[in-house]
C-alpha cells in the first residue's frame, strides 16, 4: 500500500484517469522558493504557467505572492482569472499573435519579451493604435549548451528562441527610436530539467559579459531575467520533494553580478509544480505476451505525453498492491492504438492485477497541461487535496 501521501481510499470510487496535486507538498515547495528569493535582494519569481495551468494549483501560487511567466493570451487570461495582478505577468514566444498582445497591453502586464525585431514593430504599433507604451525586454540567445534532452534546450544559436547576441545593442536602439515601446530589461532561457548547476554558471557569465558591453555604452538595464529549467528528481520522488532550491538560487547569487537596484527575474515552472502531481490510473488488464508481460492501464499517452515524446521516465507507484507482494516485470501501457502508447518498458512493480490504481509520479509539470483529446477520449480531470477534505 502507498505510505499515505494518497487519499487512496476515496480514488477507489473515482473515474480514472486522473490528475492529483498534493497541495501541501506545493505549498512546502511554495514556501521553500520564498525562504530562498528573499535572502537575495530584487529576486523574484514569475512562475511559468506553461508546466501546469490548473486553476486551483494557480490559486496556491498566488496566494504564496509569485507572479506568473505566460506564452500565450490564453495562459495570460487563466492567471488574471486565478487572481494574478497584471503587473506580474510577463509575456514571453517567439509567435505572439496580434490580439495576444492587445490583451496583454490593456491587461497593463509587466513587461513583454520580446523575441525578434520584426514582433517589436508590431507591439510599438499596436501600442500606437491603444494610445499606450509597451515595456520590453528582449530575449537573447546566449548560446549556451544546456545538459538535457535536445528537444527541451533552446539556448543555442541554432535554436528558434531570441536575438542573437550581435544584435542586442542593435534592437536596444531601435527600441529607443520608438515611441511606443520602453526597453526595460533582458530576458534569457536555456532549457528545462537542468541538473548540473554548472550550466547556470554558464549563463550568469554570459549574462555578466553582456552586461558589461552594455555598461561600456552606457546603457542602462532594468530587469535581468534568467528564465527557468531547474530539473527534479523524477527517480526518486519520493526521497526528493522538493528541489535543491538553495543550490539553483546561491548559483545565480555566486556568479551573476546584478548593479545596484536591479532586479532578477526567475521564470521557474517545472522545479514548482513536478512533485506534487501524479497521473492515477487504473489497471484494467494485465495479459501475457509471448515475450512480454503488459499491465494495461486506463491512463495513456492523451493524459500524460512525456513518456511517448521525449522517452520520459516517470516513477510508477502501484497505490493498493501490497508491498510485500514478489515484484514482477510489466511494460505499463495505455489504451491509445499507437505502439509509443508507453509508460514504461520493464518495469518492476509489486504483483498487479485488474482494479489496482497506479500513480505515474512526478507528473505535476507538463502532465495535465499537455493532454489532449486524441482517440475522443475526454481531457483529465485535475484534483487537489482540498478535494478530499
Ligand atoms: N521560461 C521560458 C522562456 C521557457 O521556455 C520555459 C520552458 C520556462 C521558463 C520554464 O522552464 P522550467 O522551469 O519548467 O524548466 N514539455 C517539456 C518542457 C518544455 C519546457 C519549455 N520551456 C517537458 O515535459 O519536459
Amino acid at each position: 500500500m502507498s505510505e499515505g501521501l494518497f487519499p487512496v481510499a476515496q480514488f477507489q470510487t473515482m473515474r480514472t484517469p486522473f490528475y492529483y496535486y498534493d497541495t501541501v507538498l506545493l505549498d512546502q515547495t511554495l514556501q521553500a522558493i520564498k525562504a530562498q528569493t528573499d535572502l537575495h535582494e530584487g529576486y523574484h519569481l514569475h512562475y511559468a504557467v506553461k508546466a501546469c495551468a490548473n486553476p486551483k494549483v494557480l490559486r496556491h501560487i498566488v496566494t504564496a505572492g509569485f507572479g506568473a511567466d505566460c506564452v500565450s493570451g490564453g495562459e495570460i487570461q487563466a492567471c488574471l482569472d486565478a487572481g494574478f495582478p497584471a503587473s506580474e505577468i510577463v509575456f514571453a514566444g517567439v509567435g505572439k499573435s496580434d490580439w495576444e498582445i492587445e490583451l496583454g497591453l490593456k491587461a497593463g502586464i509587466q513587461y513583454f519579451n520580446v523575441e525578434s525585431i520584426p514582433e517589436l514593430e508590431v507591439i510599438n504599433e499596436i501600442a500606437g493604435r491603444l494610445d499606450c507604451v509597451a515595456r520590453v525586454s528582449f530575449r537573447i540567445n546566449p548560446n549556451v549548451g544546456a545538459h538535457t534532452h535536445a528537444h527541451i534546450t533552446t539556448g543555442l544559436a541554432e535554436n528558434k528562441f531570441g536575438i542573437a547576441m550581435e544584435d542586442m545593442e542593435h534592437v536596444i536602439s531601435l527600441a529607443a527610436s520608438m515611441a511606443h515601446v520602453e526597453f526595460v530589461g533582458l530576458h534569457f532561457h536555456i532549457g528545462s530539467q537542468i541538473l548540473e548547476m554548472d550550466d547556470f554558471v554558464a549563463l550568469s557569465n554570459r549574462v555578466n559579459e553582456l552586461q558589461d558591453r552594455l555598461e561600456r555604452q552606457g546603457i542602462a538595464v532594468k530587469n535581468i531575467n534568467v528564465g527557468g529549467g531547474l530539473g527534479i528528481d523524477y527517480q526518486h520522488p519520493s526521497q526528493h520533494p522538493i528541489p535543491d532550491f538553495e543550490a539553483y538560487f546561491s548559483t545565480y547569487a555566486t556568479h551573476l553580478k546584478l548593479r545596484p537596484g536591479q532586479h532578477l527575474h526567475f521564470e521557474l515552472g517545472r522545479a514548482v509544480v513536478g512533485q506534487c502531481g501524479s497521473l492515477i490510473t487504473r489497471c484494467l488488464y494485465v495479459k501475457k505476451g509471448a515475450v512480454k508481460q503488459f499491465a494495461i492501464v486506463d491512463g495513456g499517452m492523451s493524459d500524460l505525453i512525456r513518456p511517448a515524446l521525449y522517452g520520459a521516465f516517470h516513477f510508477i507507484e502501484n497505490l493498493t498492491a501490497e508491498k510485500s507482494l514478489a515484484r514482477e516485470t510489466y511494460d505499463v501501457v495505455g489504451p491509445i492504438c499507437e505502439s509509443s502508447d508507453v509508460f514504461a518498458h520493464d518495469y518492476q512493480m509489486p504483483h498487479t492485477q485488474r482494479g489496482d490504481l497506479l500513480a505515474l509520479r512526478s507528473a505535476g509539470a507538463y502532465g495535465e497541461i499537455m493532454s489532449c483529446g486524441y482517440n475522443c477520449r475526454p481531457l483529465p480531470i485535475g484534483y487537489v487535496t482540498e478535494d478530499f477534505r
